[in-house]
């Protein structure tokens, strides 16, 4: 089965509490569980930063609701591709508060979505090191 991953930003349309982010959080994994998608999401600052992963009808699926939720705006995607296998196979959805600092990064760092000539699908893209670099740091 071919397993794709996406990763975008985008901006919470109003701030979130904590108490927010974990009733979306209950949503989130009921659903992903019940397909098979994996993944993390991080809530810093009014922005969010989500990768998350499965096969391609299912990340397509959550796609399409993800950006039809009226939670968040502005998105902007970051990668979209085919990857070998699963980076997060126990979470149907990590999560993380990060730091402004972390975020921007992430918006900075290059991303496989160039550099759509490169047909390598076995290599991380400097953005997800970025991303698995913080979620080490801040490991629970
Ligand atoms: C930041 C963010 C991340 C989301 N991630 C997922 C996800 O991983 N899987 C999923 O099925 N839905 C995801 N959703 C969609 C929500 O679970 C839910 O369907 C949506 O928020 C409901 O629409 P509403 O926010 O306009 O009420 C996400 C929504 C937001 C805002």
């Amino acid at each position: 089965m071919d397993i794709f991953g996406v990763a975008y930003m985008s901006r919470a349309t109003r701030l979130m509490s904590s108490e927010d982010i974990d009733s979306l959080l209950v949503d989130v994994r009921a659903n992903n569980e019940a397909i098979g998608i994996t993944g993390v999401l991080l809530y810093g600052d009014g922005r969010f930063f989500q990768y998350f992963e499965g096969a391609q009808a299912d990340v397509d699926n959550v796609y399409a609701r993800i950006r039809d939720s009226k939670r968040h705006h502005h998105i902007v995607e970051m990668e979209y591709r085919q990857i070998p296998q699963r980076l997060f196979r126990k979470w149907f959805m990590g999560f993380r508060e990060a730091p402004a600092s972390v975020l921007q990064k992430l918006s900075q760092q290059q991303w496989a979505r160039e550099r759509p000539w490169v047909e390598d699908h076995s290599t991380e893209s400097p953005g997800m090191h970025e991303l698995l670099k913080f979620l080490d740091s801040s490991a629970k």
